[in-house]
């Protein structure tokens, strides 16, 4: 197979490194990419949103399949951009089209979906500008803490907890007023769950599909979970108290519902799907969908994955996924996160890292990076993921920070606490 791979971090690092390794993967592109997927493949500079570019390269290139990393082209309807040419009628695209996308790009579409079809959820209301003034009479009706949702893609800024009503009051008409630009121009306003979250992953080809093990990442900067919400700082999986009762609900009550509600509404969905999980007391509830893989979840999820992933796609043609058996390494698989000083508020790029070529055992897959003649610089907030085995949380992490504290650019820092909660 010539691939095409859009993106540049940790999650198509990880993906270009599984597909590397098939037998099956004849040329290997990665657009733009950092300085690890251009160990493993050809990095090209080509811009996620310049669909016209993309189609060029396509053409030229041969390729006939099309891995979609991140989420904004999909939400910007790259599927339907493609396929409307006749050309590209047999290109084979990992990632959905712009409506079955919105299941991410429209929380607004995603609760409708998700109360339609009974799927278990926070109870919700939607508001714009034109019903501001019943937004905030309904904050009043609610229980703090307050939870504020931008309805479209606000690069993971757009849900704000608050436990005081007169600010989220406040904050809702901000929103409404542009706070987020167009994304929040519709606010969900939903009730807050209590509990622990964890997310389960799967190929879905349209009622065809193949679940992928659960991770848990860790979203706060600081240690404990406290701060500002990041990416994503690390994850683990499997996940210990996501055990086989769980997972059989997970199944019957938000998995099949989805893939079938989908059918349902005759929205055609190829890709990988992110259920955004909460387990409150014994029952697990979507938070949010994705219409793509987790950062850094699939720093964990893919190098437990002992199929070919190219065999994986190879089965979206032959309409075969569900019966796919899916092999996973037993073992614990944790990632730790290199970020930039600042990060997620602002920080510098163009640090020269060191470390980066130790032996290890570990797998360091690259986020915000880039080469330049024989170094490597630091080129975002999340600079490099470092995933390791282990028989179990303690010791696949200790080995994470072990590489962590060795690996060096001025600033770095990680949280150290991966999996304390577990
Ligand atoms: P989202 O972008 O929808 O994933 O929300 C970002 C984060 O906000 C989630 O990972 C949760 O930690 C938190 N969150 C979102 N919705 C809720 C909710 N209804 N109750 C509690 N926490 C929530
Ligand atoms: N780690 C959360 C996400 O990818 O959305």
């Amino acid at each position: 197979m010539n691939i095409l791979l859009l993106g540049s971090g940790g999650r198509e690092h990880t993906l270009a490194w599984k597909m590397s390794q098939s037998p099956k993967c004849a040329h290997l592109y990665i657009a733009p990419g950092n300085a690890g997927t251009d160990q493993v493949g050809i990095n090209v500079d080509l811009n996620v949103l310049d669909f016209e570019g993309i189609a060029q390269f396509i053409s030229d290139k041969q390729i006939d399949t099309l891995v979609v990393g991140p989420e904004a082209p999909l939400v910007e309807g790259i599927y339907d951009f493609l396929k409307a040419r006749e050309t590209f009628k047999d290109l084979l695209i990992i990632g959905p089209n712009a409506e079955a996308s919105q299941l991410e790009g429209s929380k607004a579409f995603s609760k409708v979906f998700m109360e339609k079809y009974n799927i278990p959820t926070a109870a919700y209301r939607e508001f714009t500008a034109a019903n501001l003034a019943e937004g905030q009479a309904y904050i009043d009706t609610l229980t703090p803490p307050i939870v504020l949702k931008a309805d479209g893609l606000a690069a993971g800024k757009g849900v704000l907890i608050l436990n005081d009503p007169a600010e989220a009051k406040a904050e809702l008409a901000q929103m409404l007023d542009g706070k987020f630009g167009s994304a929040s121009e519709k606010v969900v306003i939903e009730d807050f769950l209590d509990g622990i979250e964890f997310s389960v992953f799967a190929l879905v080809n349209g009622a065809d599909y193949a679940v992928l093990p659960e991770a848990k990442d860790y979203k706060r900067i600081g240690e404990g979970d406290t701060g500002l919400n990041t990416g994503g700082m690390g994850a683990i999986s499997p996940v210990p108290f996501v055990d086989k009762a769980l997972m059989q609900k997970v199944s019957a009550e938000i998995i099949e519902p989805t893939i079938q509600g989908l059918q349902k509404d005759g929205i055609h969905y190829t890709g990988f799907i992110f259920f955004g999980l909460i387990q409150v007391g014994d029952q697990p509830m979507v938070i949010e969908y994705n219409c793509r893989m987790g950062d850094p979840e699939t720093e964990v999820v893919i190098p437990r994955l002992k199929n070919d992933l190219i065999d994986l796609f190879s089965a979206f043609k032959d309409g075969t996924l569900s019966e796919q058996h899916i092999e996973f390494d037993p073992r614990t698989a944790s990632t730790v996160m290199l970020v930039s000083g600042g990060y997620p508020e602002a920080y510098e790029k163009g640090k020269t890292m060191s470390g980066l070529d130790l032996k290890t055992d570990s797998v360091l897959f690259h986020a915000g990076t880039k080469a330049q003649g024989d170094e490597v610089l630091t080129n975002g907030g999340r600079v490099l993921a470092i995933t390791s085995f282990g028989t179990d949380i303690s010791a696949a992490v200790n080995q994470s920070m072990d590489m962590a504290n060795k690996i060096n650019f001025e600033g770095k820092y990680f949280r150290s606490d991966i999996g304390f909660d577990l």
